[in-house]
């Protein structure tokens, strides 16, 4: 049991039902905006229709070419779908310099093409003409399949001359520029339709995707007939489509505000996109390490941990100093550890401020900082999929998940199921499915299903 103290203050991260209620609700309305025309404008969660209609049904075939900008990694991807519901990936990981995330677009895209062409001549694919699926975890106003306007950046990007601009076009022409391969920029996706569509692809019940990684997103399938904002040509056609929540922005508005805390307000003034993504940066794995070293600070500052230890001058002072020196993957590492020993929390502790001896009562304190962060970050995406879940009208409804903090945290994964049990309505049925590389497998589909509705 945690002391009273660190309970304390730890309060303001702990939701009350009522707080829940009433999150779910403010969400609920905001899809509800973001969906209608004329109420798109006002909302934070925009609704993007991503114009991927058709699910996969497991017989697609063929080689495709997939980038992946946006989560952890640049990648670059071959991906060979070979009907039956299989498909072999094989991938390679290339850097995207700092100065790059935030220095002139057609530099990036320069390096992108760049990168791709180095991936080409490696697998010897000069002479194939190669059919590309790119997967730009950004915000997009999608005007048809390969067609998208980026928004705003999200995450650490912020590339002068992007935003507003189609980025598809943006990759075309950096290939073109030097001209050394024949690759055609057939679908633009988000991570997260890429990873409804790699789940749907083993799991036909998949109507959900959703990532909880650097940044924190959802799409999930709708009737054409709920999403105002499509055209009528396309309306007539089909029955369904793929809407990017970006929930990432919920809160940007202000309907978060009666329940973020100082440490929320103190991350948002650091960031680079200051009042934005508010929701985003209460999830997602670019900034939960944050909070807690900045709960951590307060709780040195006012002495409620580590009291005793001869080292606490200089653990404040490297605290103090260094902005995002408690990484996301330390909370897994924290989180997973067990009384008494607490071997993870004691080497980092050791590793980063230089802490020997940590004791078993500093341990517990730490880790208790850790769940309270990620319990939160746990409800609110569980509000989330479940306001989604509740609004799909499928009976079952399987929920296809990615992303480094879902991935490697040892108990996100039953934190958000707890939740969801209290949120999704009696009578309706889900599961949790985690996704099997997205951005290469779900780019690829993406692209042949556009190619066979062609
Ligand atoms: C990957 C997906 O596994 O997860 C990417 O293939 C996605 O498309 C990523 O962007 C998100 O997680 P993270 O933790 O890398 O941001
Ligand atoms: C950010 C992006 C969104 C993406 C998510 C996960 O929220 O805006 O498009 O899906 O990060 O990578």
């Amino acid at each position: 049991m945690v002391d009273v103290e660190i309970r304390e203050l730890m309060q303001p991260f702990v939701l009350s039902d009522y707080q829940v209620q009433e999150v779910y609700s403010r969400f609920c309305l905001e899809i509800a905006k973001g969906l209608r025309r004329t109420t798109h404008e006002q909302a934070s969660t925009k609704c993007f229709p991503t114009y991927v209609q058709d699910l996969p049904t497991g017989d697609e075939m063929g080689k495709y070419l997939a980038l992946d900008l946006g989560g952890t990694n640049f990648r670059v991807l071959l991906v060979t779908l070979k009907g039956h519901h299989e498909a072999t990936v094989e991938s390679q990981i290339y850097a995207v310099p700092k100065d790059l995330m935030v220095g002139p677009g057609v530099e990036l895209f320069d390096h992108i093409a760049e990168c791709l062409a180095k991936f080409v001549a490696k697998h010897d694919m000069h002479n194939a003409y190669l059919p590309l699926g790119f997967t730009f975890s950004f915000p997009c106003i999608q005007m048809g399949l390969r067609e998208a306007k980026l928004t705003r950046w999200t995450k650490g990007f912020n590339c002068p001359g992007v935003e507003g601009e189609d980025v598809g076009l943006m990759l075309h022409d950096a290939i073109q520029r030097r001209g050394d391969a024949e690759i055609a920029v057939v679908a633009l996706l988000n991570d997260t339709t890429g990873t409804l569509m790699s789940c749907a692809h083993r799991n036909p019940d998949c109507r959900v995707g959703v990532i909880v990684g650097t940044g924190c997103n959802a799409c999930y399938v709708e009737h054409v007939d709920n999403v105002d904002l499509l055209d009528t040509e396309f309306k007539r056609i089909q029955k369904q489509v793929i809407v990017n929540v970006e929930w990432g922005a919920f809160g940007d508005h202000g309907q978060l505000e009666f329940v973020r805390t100082d440490y929320d307000r103190e991350v948002d003034r650091k960031s680079i996109n200051r009042s934005e993504q508010l929701f985003e940066k209460m999830t997602s794995g670019m900034y939960l390490g944050e909070l807690v070293r900045l709960v951590l600070l307060r709780a040195l500052e006012r002495n409620k941990i580590f009291k005793l230890n001869t080292k606490r001058a200089a653990f404040v002072a490297v605290l103090q100093k260094n902005v995002d020196i408690f990484e996301t993957k330390y909370i897994s590492e924290v989180e997973a550890d067990s009384f008494p020993e607490f071997p993870n929390t004691r080497r980092i502790v050791k590793q980063l401020f230089g802490v020997e001896k940590a004791t078993v009562e500093d341990c517990q304190k730490l880790k208790y900082i850790c769940e309270c962060v990620t319990k939160r970050a746990a409800t609110f995406v569980a509000i989330g999929i479940s306001g989604l879940i509740n609004k799909i009208i499928d009976r079952r409804v399987v929920v296809g998940i990615d992303g480094s903090v879902y991935r490697y945290h040892p108990k996100f994964d039953g934190y958000i199921r707890e939740m969801m049990q209290k949120l999704v309505k009696p009578g309706k049925e889900f599961d949790i499915m985690l996704s099997e590389d997205g951005s290469g497998r779900g780019a690829a589909l993406v692209a042949a299903v556009a190619s066979k509705t062609k």
